[in-house]
């Protein structure tokens, strides 16, 4: 029975694979097709490709451990303000300048002023710096597939220790990293045909009913409610500086905003779409599934009596225990979890690769082939430095380890500036009303809160992510990550210094 199960499982993965890799060839096509000025038709197709990039490791594996670090309700509640005011905004304007310039992000600022392609490379570092340890978490996630069914379930007691001593093993991790990554690889050289629809339609669906029943199972236990009411019973008392940058840096991470990935998206467009309904939808599914991943992880958390500070590990320790008693059933639906953890892990990093692959091929003029091989023997030598830096080996920058720099860098910095450019370029650069063109498909399309949202863009975003930046800067010297951050602010000076020969 465990062998079938597990090779129903291997099939599972490789069958589905192709089905995964449709996103890339969704890019590859609409590259295709950009240049003959022809569009993509479907736009459920387009839905699941910009869903598949936002929901991800952000949604399931980050947004719970980060709620429970950052004092849950609380933090909780500003990141829903965020991702409702700036989120929506900015992937908003993402779309839209990208479908306007009908360019990929580094092109689409090149192409109105060269000073300004800097902030699309800060979106290429970033996209690198993230794959500098996703395919980490990415290569956790594929190795607890096989875990499960390798008697991981069958001492729950055990299954914290096996998660702290797996991820600081100086060879395992690394090899399911390096499986992790190839895929990737293999994805986005490759670009094999298939439909986005099928991929998107199957797994999405799958992951959802799978955090359900965790839900349901976890609300049945013992002292589960008070999971539920750390999660959204803010208290008011727990919310500073750091809480309020952690908000907004998971709020752009998990968007997949701040690194032009939508704009390059965006650039692929029909322009009969709603950019406004199109970017409401998949700002809701996002932010729909981390919620519903909070409420899977906490309720059990609270009934197993583990810390809400219990950091990275904590959806590798809270399913297997959830599942644990359950017998085969508890096996399949484990298995089942990391599976499709694993593929939403997939379409959110061959959307990150293929940033940096497409900047390489666009502006340094490489093949395909190089670009993706440059790019991931780089992301290969950054993902084993993260990994070792998890057992205390390798180098670290002002006392960090290689995979909370890389994480912090982008969650923290890269991203939420990114985004402040992206809202100061649309905001300032670009004209009012060829922007409320692009947006309302020129006057098509009604959008009664254009006013309202171009404020937001012009004014209220910049000036909010300028201060929360500020303020969480400032107080990140208390815990000591002060110097790292400057550090990102000078990297960030030095390209626009140096923007014109970017
Ligand atoms: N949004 C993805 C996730 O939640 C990560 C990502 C960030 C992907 C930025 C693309 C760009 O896992």
């Amino acid at each position: 029975m465990k062998h079938l199960v597990i090779y129903a499982i291997i099939n599972l993965v490789f069958g589905k694979l192709h089905l995964v890799v449709t996103q890339i060839d969704y890019i590859l096509k609409r590259r295709q097709r950009m240049k003959k000025r022809e569009k993509w038709g479907s736009k459920i197709g387009f839905i699941m490709a910009a869903a598949g990039s936002a929901v991800g490791l952000g949604n399931i594996w980050k947004f719970p451990y980060t709620a429970g670090e950052n004092g849950g309700g609380a933090f909780v509640l500003i990141y829903l303000i965020f991702v409702a005011l700036i989120g929506f905004s900015v992937m908003l304007a993402e779309f839209a300048v990208g479908r306007r310039k009908n360019l990929a992000a580094v092109g689409a600022y090149k192409s109105v002023d060269k000073r300004w392609t800097f902030a699309g490379v800060i979106g290429v570092l970033s996209g690198l710096l993230i794959m500098g340890f996703y395919p980490v978490v990415g290569g956790w996630a594929l190795a607890y597939i096989f875990k499960v069914f390798n008697g991981l379930l069958s001492s729950p007691d055990q299954i914290g220790t096996i998660f702290d001593s797996f991820i600081v093993n100086p060879t395992q991790p690394l090899i399911w990293m390096g499986i992790y990554l190839l895929l990737n690889v293999v994805i986005v050289s490759r670009g094999v045909s298939s439909g986005i629809e099928k991929a998107g339609k199957i797994l999405m669906p799958l992951l959802f009913l799978i955090l359900i029943v965790i839900t349901i199972k976890g609300l049945t236990l013992k002292g589960a409610f008070e999971g539920v009411e750390f999660l959204f019973k803010p208290d008011f008392s727990k919310i500073t500086a750091k809480v309020i940058l952690s908000a907004l840096g998971q709020a752009f991470f998990s968007l997949s905003l701040g690194m032009g990935c939508m704009i390059t998206y965006g650039s692929y467009l029909d322009k009969k779409e709603n950019l406004v309904s199109n970017a409401g939808l998949v700002t809701a599914m996002d932010t729909g599934v981390a919620l519903l991943a909070g409420l899977a992880m906490f309720p059990a958390m609270f009934a197993f009596n583990i810390e809400p500070a219990a950091g990275p590990g904590l959806v590798f320790v809270v399913v297997p225990q959830l599942f644990a008693d359950m017998g085969s059933v508890g096996l399949i639906f484990a298995g089942l979890f990391f599976l499709a953890l694993t593929v939403a892990a997939l379409t959110s990093s061959v959307s990150l690769l293929e940033v940096v692959v497409a900047y390489l091929i666009d502006e340094k003029n490489m093949s395909r082939i190089k670009a993706v091989s440059v790019s991931a023997t780089i992301m290969v030598i950054m993902c084993v430095l993260a990994s070792l830096s998890l057992g205390g080996i390798g180098p670290t920058i002002l006392g960090k380890g290689l995979f909370d720099v890389f994480d912090l860098l982008t969650d923290k910095i890269f991203l939420a500036i990114g985004g402040l450019l992206l809202a100061v370029f649309a905001g300032w650069k670009l004209d009012k009303e060829e922007l409320k063109n692009e947006v309302t498909n020129g006057g098509a399309v009604k959008f009664g809160l254009f006013g309202f949202w171009y404020a937001l863009i012009k004014y209220v975003i910049p000036v909010t992510i300028a201060i929360v930046a500020a303020s969480g800067i400032y107080s990140g010297f208390q815990s000591g990550v002060g110097g790292l951050m400057v550090m990102g602010v000078a990297i960030i000076g030095i390209l626009a210094i140096f923007s014109k020969k970017l």
